[in-house]
């Protein structure tokens, strides 16, 4: 596989001349690179983001850098589900037909923090908010849609079940660390991927994971002392937003086959530990229902 940005027209020619790609967390980092080189591709575009201010800045940003696909700017805030409802609602009366969706809104919460539902806000953003907006996609697309997540290497050493609570009890067991946190969160998100591919892939939708390897965002910073020494030391030899959107672009192309992990240069079916999790995680709901 090669590992270059997709060119334009293959893009273009890959989602087709009619694609709506709904872009989540679309107004920073990645997002917004993954936003430029859509746009830049001709394909109309939904930047999803929290705030609309923010996201009106970013679609002018996305304008400017060239293209001509139409972009809608929608608020949504991922980590509740009120929002993602009441997106959904709005999208159905609006006659638009999404085809694509990149699930990339993270967060790497500072502090323990709690969504109003009561879930921890890392496992809210990344892996609830991620699943819902997945789920009610599938069920709006046409066959042939594709729905992509984004997971990280941080998955290796994530806890599974996760350590925060998610049954909105306000409780976290164990000490706060904003790494482990987040780690749980995306190892959750990646084994709920692969226990949905095979539902997805009935309705004719494929389902894809997206690591964009180490990338030089926001989320780099920790809010530490120590921020402006990784800077200097760091950042240099770490992708670019443009080189992080990579994987997810890539997997945007590939609507026959499903379940496959995208990196910049490659792309395989899900690790081994993942797929057995999802077995694990399956068994369980298997037993409960
Ligand atoms: N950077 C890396 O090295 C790396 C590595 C592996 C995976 N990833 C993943 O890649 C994705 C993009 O991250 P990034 O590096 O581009 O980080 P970033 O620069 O911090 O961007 C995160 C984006 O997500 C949005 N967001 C956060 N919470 C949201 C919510 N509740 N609802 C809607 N949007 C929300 C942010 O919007 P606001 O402006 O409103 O905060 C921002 O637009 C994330 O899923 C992240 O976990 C990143």
């Amino acid at each position: 596989m090669k590992s270059s940005l997709p060119e334009e027209t293959e893009l273009r020619n890959a989602l087709g001349r009619d694609a709506l790609v709904v872009v989540t967390g679309a107004n920073g980092g990645i997002g917004l690179a993954l936003c430029k080189a859509l746009h830049g591709a001709g394909i109309g575009l939904i930047m999803a983001c929290r705030s609309r201010e923010r996201g009106e800045a970013a679609a002018g940003e996305v304008r400017r850098a060239g293209g001509k696909g139409g972009i809608w700017v929608e608020e949504v805030d991922v980590a509740r589900a009120e929002s993602i409802e009441t997106f959904f609602e709005r999208l159905k009366r609006s006659g638009l037909r999404p085809t694509h969706l990149v699930n990339n809104a993270g967060t790497m919460a500072p502090h323990l923090a709690f969504t109003p539902e009561g879930i921890e806000a890392n496992l809210a953003t990344n892996c609830y908010g991620a699943l819902r907006m997945g789920d009610h996609m599938a069920e709006l697309m046409a066959p042939g849609g594709v729905v992509v997540n984004t997971v990280s290497l941080t998955c290796r050493f994530g806890h599974f079940p996760p350590r925060a609570a998610q049954d909105g009890s306000r409780t976290y067991r164990g000490t706060y660390r904003r790494l482990q946190a987040y780690a749980d969160s995306k190892l959750l998100l990646f084994v709920e991927t692969a226990c949905r591919v095979e539902a997805y892939r009935r309705r004719g939708i494929a389902l894809h994971a997206a690591d964009p390897g180490v990338v030089s965002t926001g989320m780099l910073r920790m809010g530490c002392w120590f921020d402006p020494l990784t800077d200097l030391l760091f950042r240099p030899f770490v992708r670019t937003p443009r080189q992080g959107a990579q994987a997810a672009l890539r997997a945007l192309c590939h609507p026959q086959k499903s379940g496959l992990l995208f990196r910049a240069g490659s792309a395989c079916p899900f690790p081994e530990y993942i797929r057995k999790l999802a077995q694990k995680a399956e068994g369980k709901a298997g037993k409960t229902s």
